[in-house]
């Protein structure tokens, strides 16, 4: 019997490359074009296939870009393919930010340095299971329709674009950079809106900033309806699929929007996503390579999603509503074939073997997975619960009748305080209702400093309280991470709707917006002295305080906090996300080791939303657990 690999081999061997277009072109300088005669791509008037990989360099440390990029490189990848997120360049209207780790140029650099060549794909959507799909969470401010011709969603837009695109322009491959394409929009015709207006915008200033000559192309999910909509006159139809799917139907439905040109797969998923508690998600390797096998001996063009996926640090993970909120996890390890520590896998290795049948690939050897470290067990006290802590964390609330939203507060992303008072007194415990479902995403429910329970998005719309009239309400709400797909993306945040409690509306509230990643950039709280903090755990959102003692090495670590509810850590004041190992999957974070000090103790913040452990302890350990056993309601 043939072993998998050899089967390949057999089968697709001797079937040349891009077999249909040999013919050549004149050769040129510098030039990259679709040749419709002959069904391929021409760089420099040659045939071109590319073998691709997707890598966002919004997910991983700037420190960390050369080293996967090398990786992907020697894999024997030709090119990559990136997103621009514009909410992470312009998070506030109007102030954009490209440096440090948004420093995009450089990381095109290090790219072409490496000898890779880029997809580009700027949105100025992009779902990629991150915050509302990209978008600003500021455009929400106003009354639009995102992803249309809405005339201030495209009025944002096109500055937006004033801003990235002349940017871009020196590296586009004719002008001697690597960016051979460049995709406009992304899976449009999975959206609802269906409006060409708002392509031909996006198509003219795409045009207008790159040049009319930029090979501009389109990617759809694999139906009809989905390449109708997403697809408009001079951007090339592409598809995206994954190994379940028949790879002759879906070239075949792009042949029907596309019947010349090269044949591409713009993502085909060598891995997923995971939600909170969902099963973590993984994609059989031998499916993988076999599936790549059989496009590349067609000739055709792929890009692998994800290649390197890494992390949601921050609040950058994304959500899916189908019939309910389901928040992306903070791994976007994506079980692709570099780990979210950007470690080659088995996967890479399988990958390898297939492009090594139509390619040679770069001589030399992988570079190897980078050093892990268990640094142990370190020590946490309590620094004070939320409500104890607003001086510090807060500019003061803002009083209104009714509760407002994150959005309408300038507050996009983390955590609020919302406050009240009992109307009454409840001799019994009396259900606090969320009505129309407006908890956006979850709400931690204090009354006079004792913890009565949590409210939480399409799954818990009512708890019971007690208290006593004019005790005081405290409700912390999450936003647990915008809407990144289809219909439901204006997502806005806080209590979006009224709170009853028994049969009253619940009014006059204190809003009070907290900007703890901003105090705790800062140096807080560990400008002050440990040893006046307790070991006492709270229930109820509370902050946590300790250090990690340095041990001359800053490798890279996985947090685990065992026995933890839920919540957000900050390692030397940088965010690196959620935890939740009470839902799961997820049961540890990446812990960058580029964040740690080898001299100085490392200061570890943590805000526990439920509950702390007695321990207060933290573990970090040399390897991840992504996929513990998931606990749902
Ligand atoms: C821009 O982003 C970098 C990298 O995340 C960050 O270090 C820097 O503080 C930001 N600059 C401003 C002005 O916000
Ligand atoms: C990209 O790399 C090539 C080859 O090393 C080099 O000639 C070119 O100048 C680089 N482009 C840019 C924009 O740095
Ligand atoms: C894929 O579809 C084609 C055409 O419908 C069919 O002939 C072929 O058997 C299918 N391949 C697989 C692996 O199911
Ligand atoms: C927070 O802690 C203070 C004392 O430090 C206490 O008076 C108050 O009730 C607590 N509030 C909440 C919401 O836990
Ligand atoms: C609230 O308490 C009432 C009376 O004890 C009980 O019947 C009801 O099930 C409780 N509701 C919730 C949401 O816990
Ligand atoms: C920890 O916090 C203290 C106080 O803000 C600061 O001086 C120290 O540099 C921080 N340590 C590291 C490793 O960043």
């Amino acid at each position: 019997m043939l072993s998998g690999m050899e089967m390949y081999a057999s089968v697709f061997f001797f079937v040349t490359v891009c077999g249909v277009c040999s013919a050549h072109g004149e050769s040129s300088d510098r030039s990259f074009s679709i040749d419709y005669k002959n069904s391929c791509f021409l760089k420099d008037g040659h045939p071109f296939q590319y073998i691709s990989g997707s890598i966002h360099y919004s997910r991983i440390p700037r420190f960390y870009w050369k080293d996967r990029l090398l990786k992907m490189y020697m894999t024997g990848l030709n090119t990559i393919q990136i997103y621009v997120p514009w909410n992470f360049h312009e998070t506030v209207e109007g102030v954009h930010n490209f440096t440090g780790d948004r420093d995009l140029e450089h990381f095109l650099d290090l790219a072409n340095q490496t000898g890779l060549l880029v997809i580009l794909r700027p949105g100025p959507y992009i779902c990629a299971e991150w915050e509302m799909g990209g978008l600003p969470a500021w455009l929400l401010q106003k009354n639009i329709i995102l992803r249309s011709s809405d005339t201030d969603y495209l009025l944002a837009v096109t500055n937006w674009f004033a801003v990235l695109l002349p940017k871009m322009k020196r590296w586009l491959y004719v002008n001697g950079g690597n960016i051979i394409s460049v995709q406009v929009e992304n899976e449009y015709g999975s959206y609802f809106a269906c409006d060409y207006n708002y392509m031909r915008h996006l198509r003219a200033l795409l045009q207008g900033h790159l040049g009319k000559d930029t090979v501009l192309f389109t990617t759809d999910g694999n139906t009809d309806k989905e390449m109708t909509c997403g697809t408009l006159d001079g951007l090339y139809a592409t598809v995206d699929f994954g190994t379940g799917d028949n790879i002759t139907e879906a070239f075949n439905r792009q042949r029907k929007f596309e019947p010349q040109g090269p044949l591409v797969n713009s993502e085909y998923y060598t891995g997923w996503l995971d939600h909170w508690g969902d099963e973590h998600a993984m994609v059989d390797t031998k499916r993988v390579s076999r599936g790549l096998a059989e496009m590349l001996s067609m000739g055709a063009n792929v890009n692998m999603y994800m290649f390197e996926g890494g992390t949601n640090f921050g609040y950058w993970n994304g959500a899916d509503h189908d019939n309910r909120f389901r928040p992306v996890v903070t791994s976007y390890d994506y079980d692709a074939p570099l780990s979210e520590a950007g470690d080659p896998t088995e996967k890479l290795i399988a990958i390898r073997e297939v492009i090594k049948m139509f390619k040679a690939i770069p001589f030399g050897p992988m570079p190897p997975a980078t050093p892990k470290f268990a640094y142990g067990l370190a020590m946490l006290k309590k620094v004070g619960n939320i409500s104890s802590l607003l001086d510090i964390l807060s500019v003061g609330p803002v009083q209104s009748k009714y509760p407002l939203t994150f959005e309408k507060l300038n507050q996009f992303y983390g955590y609020m305080l919302y406050q009240t008072t009992l109307p009454h007194d409840l001799a019994e415990p009396t259900p606090l209702i969320s009505p129309l479902n407006g908890v956006h995403d979850r709400a931690y429910v204090s009354v006079n400093g004792v913890f009565q329970g949590v409210l939480e998005r399409d799954t818990v719309l009512a708890i019971n309280v007690t208290g006593r009239q004019g005790d005081i309400v405290d409700i912390l709400v999450e936003n647990m991470g915008r809407v990144n797909f289809g219909s439901h993306i204006n997502d806005y945040k806080g209590l979006v709707g009224n709170l009853i409690l028994g049969q009253d509306v619940l009014t006059n509230w204190k809003m009070y917006p907290l900007d703890i990643d901003g105090v705790v950039t800062a140096g807080w709280p560990h400008i002050f002295n440990l040893h006046d903090r307790t070991n006492e755990p709270s229930i109820g959102p509370a902050l946590y305080m300790g250090t990690l003692q340095p041990s001359g090495v800053a490798w890279d670590t996985f947090l685990k906090l065992n026995d933890w509810t839920k919540g957000q850590v900050w390692i030397n004041g940088v965010n690196l996300g959620r935890y939740w190992p009470a839902r799961g999957p997820q049961q540890t974070l990446y812990v960058p080791g580029p964040l740690l000090s080898t001299t100085l103790p490392n200061n570890i913040t943590v805000l526990e939303l439920e509950g702390a452990p007695a321990h207060l302890r933290v573990l970090f350990m040399d390897r991840p657990l992504l996929k513990a056993a998931i606990h749902n309601l």
